[in-house]
């Protein structure tokens, strides 16, 4: 039986340049989608998933990712004060508990790969996940969730897909698959960002994974593969003599943050999911295409 998923990786040491000017001194993860960073989407899914240990792979500059995940005295006690309760409360339920927060810096940027190496003594040796918070998902379950329930079933590593357009394979690590069922599918090999003629299938790694720790033995090689970067997907291929590898097709939708049209799209999609502003929003949204669709004037 595969152990219990209690920690996340989360690998935040980007410099976020697809976002300048927002992202001169502003973390690109502390953008909000609605009113909450980007990456506070990322947490609380993983805590509805059970996760209790968060580990952020950071870089300089980037200190107020993990502030707003720790007290801030000065601002409770002034919302306490000013009996703000509902700010309070918004406030302190951002807070991880102590010992919940780990902070380890990437101090060169060599890849998806490398930040999760840098993780590794703060994972040791059980099954872990890792988050890539620009990947943001609704879904009646958290999608970390499914992965997590999946991975009790089969163990190994278990890894949130999607069908992309093939003209898309080379954004992304790609299965090839050797067998479905139902939601899973078996992959028998990987490949990181392949041309859309070479890619095996149109099935496409999201930011979302749970991995067994023997990912760390082809991760401590530091291999560099697509674009000279230590690549994650290159180090899950080597080990696939150690551990399966299931593609899980998750039941909602992604949203790819890490652009500035999937961003938009985003912050569109969680506004109209939004109990308080959806009947706003949809009003909003339906004028502005008629608008946009008469043309200028
Ligand atoms: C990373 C991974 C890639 C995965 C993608 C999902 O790529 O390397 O395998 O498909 O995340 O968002 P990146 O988007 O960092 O280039």
């Amino acid at each position: 039986m595969p152990s219990r998923v209690r920690k996340a990786v989360l690998p935040v040491a980007g410099l976020g340049t697809r976002f300048l000017p927002a992202t001169k001194v502003i973390a690109k993860e502390m953008i909000p989608v609605i009113d909450k960073p980007v990456v506070q989407y990322a947490i609380e899914e993983a805590r509805d998933a059970g996760i209790e240990e968060f580990i952020f792979v950071t870089a300089d500059g980037k200190e107020s990712i993990a502030n707003h995940f720790s007290v801030q005295p000065v601002l409770e006690s002034m919302l306490a004060e000013k009996r703000k309760y509902a700010e309070l409360k918004l406030v302190m339920d951002t807070t991880l508990p102590p010992g919940g927060l780990h902070i380890v810096k990437q101090h060169d940027p060599l890849g998806l790969g490398h930040a999760v190496w840098c993780a590794k003594s703060l994972v040791g040796n059980e099954p872990f996940a890792v988050i890539l918070p620009d990947d943001m998902v609704l879904s009646g379950v958290p999608c970390l969730k499914q992965l997590i329930d999946a991975h009790a079933q089969v163990g190994g590593h278990v890894v949130a897909v999607e069908d992309v357009p093939r003209e898309m394979t080379n954004r992304y690590g790609i299965l090839d698959i050797e067998r479905e069922d139902g939601r899973l599918s078996k992959a028998r090999g990987l490949v990181e960002k392949p041309s859309p003629e070479k890619a095996p299938s149109t099935l496409a790694i999201i930011g979302r994974y749970v991995l067994d720790p023997v990912v760390f033995a082809e991760l401590d090689k530091r291999m560099a593969g697509a674009g000279g970067e230590i690549q994650l997907t290159d180090a899950l291929n080597r080990s696939l003599d150690r551990s399966t590898f299931h593609g899980y097709r998750f039941e909602g939708r992604r949203y790819d943050c890490g652009t500035r049209v999937g961003f938009v799209e985003a912050n569109l999609a969680f506004a109209l999911a939004h109990p308080d502003m959806r009947d706003r929003m949809v009003p909003i949204v339906e004028r502005l295409l008629k608008e946009y669709r008469a043309g200028p004037g």
